[in-house]
C-alpha cells in the first residue's frame, strides 16, 4: 500500500478542481492507499521577478506543501484550465521550487497530471505539465523521477461531482477516472 499525495492546484475556493481531488481521494483511499491532500486555495507566491524563494525565505503555507512533497513517492497534481493555460500560482510554483535546491520534488517520484475545465477544456494543463516536468526533471538532474503517461481530462466537472466530490453525472466520467486510477496505482510500483 502506498501514500498517494493529491494537489489541489486551484487557488480559488469552492473550485471544481477541489471537488476533483475529493472524488479521487475517495476513489483511492476505497483501495487501501493512504491518500494526503494539500491545496493551492489562497497561496501567495511571489512572482520570480522578485528573485527565486530562498529556502531561508519559504513561507509556513509552502514548506507545508514542500514537506509533503518530501514524504511521498506518488503524486497526482489536479490542475485547472485558465485561458488555454494553467494558473498563475502553479507556474510560480514549478518557477521558484524547480531548481537544484529542492531536489526532493524529483527524486524518488512519479508526478501525474489531472486537468480541470468547467467545459470541455483541461488538456492544456495536462500538455503543459508534460512539457514542464519533463523539463523540470531533465534540467535539475532528477533521479528515478518521473512523469506518469497515464492523466485524466476532467470536463463538465460541475454536472459531473457535488460539492463534496461525490459523483453524480455521466458514467463515462465515471468509468475514465476509475481507468486513471488503476493505471496510476499500477506503475506506483515502479519507485
Ligand atoms: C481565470 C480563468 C480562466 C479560465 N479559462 C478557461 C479556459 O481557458 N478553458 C476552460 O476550459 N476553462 C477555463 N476556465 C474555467 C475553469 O475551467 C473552471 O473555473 C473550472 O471550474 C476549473 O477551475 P477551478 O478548479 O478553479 O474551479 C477559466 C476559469 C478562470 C477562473
Amino acid at each position: 500500500m502506498h501514500n498517494i499525495l493529491i494537489i489541489n492546484c486551484s487557488p480559488r475556493p469552492g473550485s471544481n478542481s477541489g471537488k476533483v481531488t475529493k472524488y479521487l481521494q475517495a476513489l483511492i483511499s476505497a483501495k487501501g492507499h493512504t491518500v494526503t491532500v494539500k491545496s493551492f486555495e489562497g497561496l501567495e507566491i511571489r512572482s520570480i521577478g522578485a528573485g527565486y524563494i530562498q529556502p531561508e525565505e519559504v513561507t509556513p503555507e509552502q514548506q507545508d506543501i514542500l514537506d509533503v512533497l518530501a514524504a511521498v513517492k506518488h503524486v497526482i497534481w489536479v490542475i485547472p484550465e485558465y485561458n488555454r493555460g494553467v494558473p498563475a500560482e502553479f507556474l510560480s510554483f514549478t518557477h521558484h521550487f524547480g531548481t537544484k535546491k529542492y531536489p526532493f520534488i524529483w527524486n524518488d517520484k512519479v508526478h501525474s497530471v489531472v486537468g480541470v475545465s468547467s467545459g470541455i477544456g483541461g488538456r492544456e494543463p495536462i500538455f503543459h505539465f508534460a512539457k514542464a516536468f519533463n523539463y523540470l526533471i531533465s534540467d535539475v538532474n532528477g533521479v528515478n523521477c518521473y512523469v506518469s503517461a497515464y492523466s485524466l481530462q476532467s470536463i463538465n466537472t460541475q454536472d459531473n461531482l457535488d460539492e463534496s466530490g461525490n459523483f453524480i453525472g455521466d458514467q463515462r466520467y465515471a468509468d475514465n477516472a476509475a481507468k486513471f486510477v488503476d493505471r496510476f496505482l499500477g506503475i506506483t510500483t515502479h519507485v
